[in-house]
């Protein structure tokens, strides 16, 4: 039977990447498929949580047993995130864009004949983890990620202090895990570092959930 370890808590999940408008054709966004955000969301709800995915633009399909928000932007996704509110978990699996065009224009830029490529004003987005971390409704256990490709451990460390998040799932993205089905993560702690083996996406879901229903418990 399946357990219910997570009934009675919402889940607010974040996954895909943000889109950040150039013109209303053109955008500037980082890669991500939305694979493992997709599945934390699932196995969450699989544990009996009433979860809401917050996503940006994926090809991946809709989870089943989540309420779905389909967002563009940086500032659309924590917008979303705040509605969401109050929560007991959340885990923040987005690949945010850091930057923003600071006015996206509002007609399809042109290139004129023998005209300079045009130069574009960034601006800084909001951290939406961060942000979270340190909200007046800040959900119970909040968890963010950290892709690195070197000094993995050390910089999540790090991170988990900057953030101001509980816990952070480092992934050593040295090898090719980007796009692809598995993962080797570093659950760090408040408690210490916890090495799991590498593993597919659904079955480090799994797993996080279960770490989850087994902390709040
Ligand atoms: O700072 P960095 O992008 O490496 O942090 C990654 C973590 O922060 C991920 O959990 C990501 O979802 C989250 N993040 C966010 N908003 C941003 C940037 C990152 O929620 N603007």
């Amino acid at each position: 039977p399946a357990s219910r370890a997570l009934a009675g808590r919402h889940a607010l999940v974040t996954s895909g990447p943000t889109h950040e408008p150039i013109d209303p054709v053109r955008y500037i966004a980082n890669r991500s498929s939305g694979k493992q955000g997709h599945a934390i969301a699932a196995a969450l709800a699989a544990l009996g949580a009433r979860v809401t995915l917050v996503s940006g633009p994926v090809a991946v399909p809709d989870p089943p047993g989540v309420t779905l928000r389909r967002v563009e932007s940086a500032r659309e996704m924590l917008a979303a995130c705040e509605a969401a509110l109050p929560a007991d978990i959340a885990v923040m699996a987005a690949a945010v864009a850091d930057w923003r065009v600071a006015e996206a224009a509002t007609q399809k830029l042109k290139k004129a004949p023998g005209a300079d490529a045009p130069t574009l004003t960034m601006a800084l987005n909001p951290d939406i983890l961060a942000t979270l971390s340190r909200h007046a409704r800040r959900p119970g256990l909040v968890i963010g990620f950290a892709a690195e490709t070197e000094r993995v451990v050390e910089h999540a460390v790090a991170k988990r202090q900057r953030k101001g998040c509980d816990w952070i799932l480092a992934n050593d993205v040295s090898g090719d895990v980007m796009g692809g089905d598995a993962n080797r993560i570093h659950l760090v702690t408040a408690d210490g570092v916890e090495d799991w083996p590498e593993m597919p996406k659904a079955a480090v879901a799994a797993r996080l959930a279960e770490r989850i229903a087994t902390t709040l418990a």
